[in-house]
C-alpha cells in the first residue's frame, strides 16, 4: 500500500520529538573500528537487560557492526557536537576516518567506548527485526557504566544539537 505521508513532513514533524545522542560502536571482522551517530536509542527490559536502536538498512556501519555480533552504546553529553557530526558524516575507514585523532578504550566486547562519553552500554546481539526500511536491533547488555560527576545533556531537536543544562538537585 502506498503511504499518503511525505516523507519530508514525515522527518519534520519527527524532529520535534526530542531524542538523546548516542554513538553505537562496533567492530569489524579484521578488528577495524566502526561507529555511527543514533538517536534512536531505547531502553527496552530491565530482565532480561535489553537495550534497543534503530538503523537504517541502507547503513553501511551496521552490517559491519553486527558481522562481529555486540556493539556498544556511548551516550553523549553537553558540548560533544563534533564526535555527533564526526559519526554520523565522515568516511567509515581509513586514516581520515571517523576515529581519526580521537581516544576510545575497549569494553568487554571489543567495542570502543569513546573517552570522555557520559555513559556506556556495552551488548551482545540478541535479535534484529526489520521493520519498514530500518532493522529494530536489541541489544542484551553485559557491562555498563556511568560519569561520577553531575552531567549535561546534548539533545538533538529539529535537526540541531543542543547542550541541555540539567538543575542541580
Ligand atoms: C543526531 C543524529 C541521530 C541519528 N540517528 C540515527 C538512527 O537512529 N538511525 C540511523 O540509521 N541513522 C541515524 N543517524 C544517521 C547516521 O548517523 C548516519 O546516516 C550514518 O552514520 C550513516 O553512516 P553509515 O552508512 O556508515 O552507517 C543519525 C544522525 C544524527 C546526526
Amino acid at each position: 500500500m502506498t503511504s499518503s505521508i511525505d516523507p519530508r513532513h514525515f522527518r519534520n514533524v519527527l524532529g520535534h520529538f526530542p531524542t538523546g545522542v548516542t554513538v553505537v560502536t562496533g567492530r569489524d571482522t579484521l578488528g577495524q573500528p566502526l561507529g555511527f551517530t543514533i538517536g534512536s536509542f531505547v531502553s527496552v527490559s530491565l530482565d532480561p537487560p535489553l537495550v534497543g536502536f534503530l538503523p537504517g538498512t541502507s547503513s553501511r556501519t551496521w552490517p559491519r557492526i553486527a558481522e562481529h555480533g555486540s556493539f556498544c552504546v556511548n551516550i553523549l553529553g553537553a558540548g560533544q557536537d563534533e564526535l555527533c557530526w564526526r559519526f554520523a558524516k565522515e568516511p567509515v575507514t581509513g586514516e581520515e576516518g571517523k576515529f581519526a585523532g580521537i581516544d576510545w578504550t575497549v569494553a568487554g566486547s571489543g567495542s570502543p567506548i569513546l573517552t570522555g562519553v557520559i555513559g556506556w552500554i556495552d551488548c551482545d546481539i540478541d535479535a534484529v527485526h526489520e521493520v519498514g526500511d530500518h532493522h529494530f536491533v536489541v541489544g542484551r547488555v553485559r557491562d555498563m557504566s556511568h560519569a561520577e560527576e553531575v552531567v549535561d545533556a546534548m539533545v538533538f531537536f529539529r535537526g540541531k544539537v543542543a547542550s541541555v543544562e540539567m538543575p542541580a538537585t
